[in-house]
């Protein structure tokens, strides 16, 4: 097990990030999105210096975990959901790109915001580590992105099931629009520091990596605020469920990472919008 903490042209991550090595020989890296004592608020996440630090270290797919409230009555607390669409209901603020700042203008294909190939993938191994424990899976969902730190109002709760949305987070955004876009040209970014910073580090790094892959495994901790006659989400109903899902959630990543890691390994391209950067850089290029 190790552990690495750098500074990139966007600050440091959330959190060291621990690296552990399994039998098969997968190299497994953590971050703690909301910090290990959990003191980082949904809008101050640093995602730009988090995707930066995994994709320099050779990150190649990220799944990453969220708890979120549910916006369907077949959702319940406790249940997982694999989600496949996005509505983006940030406030801007959160920065959101890493062209932001340079003179180059790139406009990512989002239109799946996830990596179908590697959420296939996932699907049936959480499906299989989920049937043991009695817990239900939710596919092709839609997760609404609030900006938070307050939950919704009802009104908004009910407006977001309107709109279609099957869950709600306040994280996935700009995360996987950020993953979307680090398999740009690195060569395009005006400090390179992130290069020495990553060679300090204790194992070999294969930087920059192409990193587009990513999928989220969503774990539902109460109901939002839509339901008529029940009391809306309070965080002591959302860190009780959270608590009961973490372990799930462990045993949930236990099941996929060595599988992921073998089709990593074997396929050069995981995924299916890995290129697909190229052609969103709209300045010219010499
Ligand atoms: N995370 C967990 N529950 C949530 C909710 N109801 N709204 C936004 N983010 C959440």
């Amino acid at each position: 097990m190790s552990s690495c903490y750098y500074s990139y042209p966007w600050g440091y991550p959330s959190s060291p990030i621990t690296i552990a090595s399994l039998p098969n020989g997968a190299q497994v890296a953590f971050l703690a999105r909301h910090g290990v004592a959990h003191s980082v608020n949904p809008s101050a996440v640093p995602a730009r210096a988090n995707i930066a630090a995994l994709s320099s270290i050779g990150v190649k797919a990220i799944i990453a975990f969220s708890a979120v409230g549910s916006l369907r009555e077949e959702i319940a607390p406790g249940d997982f959901v694999i989600p496949s669409q996005i509505i983006d209901r940030t406030k801007g603020i959160r920065p959101a790109s890493f062209f932001d700042g340079t003179s180059v203008v790139a406009h990512a294909m989002f239109g799946d915001p996830f990596d179908t190939q590697l959420v296939n993938f996932i699907t049936p191994l959480i499906k299989e580590a989920l049937a043991s424990e009695k817990r239900q899976l939710h596919l092709d969902k839609t997760v609404v992105c609030m900006e938070g730190p307050q939950f919704s109002t009802r009104a908004e709760s009910l407006m977001y099931r309107a709109w279609g949305g099957d869950i709600i987070n306040m994280s996935v955004i700009p995360e996987a629009k950020l993953a979307r876009e680090a398999e740009l040209r690195w060569d395009l970014f005006p400090s390179p520091r992130y290069v020495f910073d990553v060679v300090r580090c204790s194992i070999s790094f294969t930087s920059p990596s192409s990193l587009a892959s990513y999928a989220l495994i969503a774990t539902s901790t109460d109901y939002d605020a839509w339901r008529v006659g029940e009391d809306p989400v309070t965080v002591s109903e959302v860190f009780k469920t959270l608590q009961d899902n973490a372990a799930t959630s462990r045993r949930v990543a236990a099941a996929i990472i060595e599988h992921v890691h073998d089709i990593v390994e074997k396929d050069t391209v995981l995924t299916n919008v890995i290129g697909s950067m190229r052609f969103s850089i709209v300045t010219p290029q010499e």
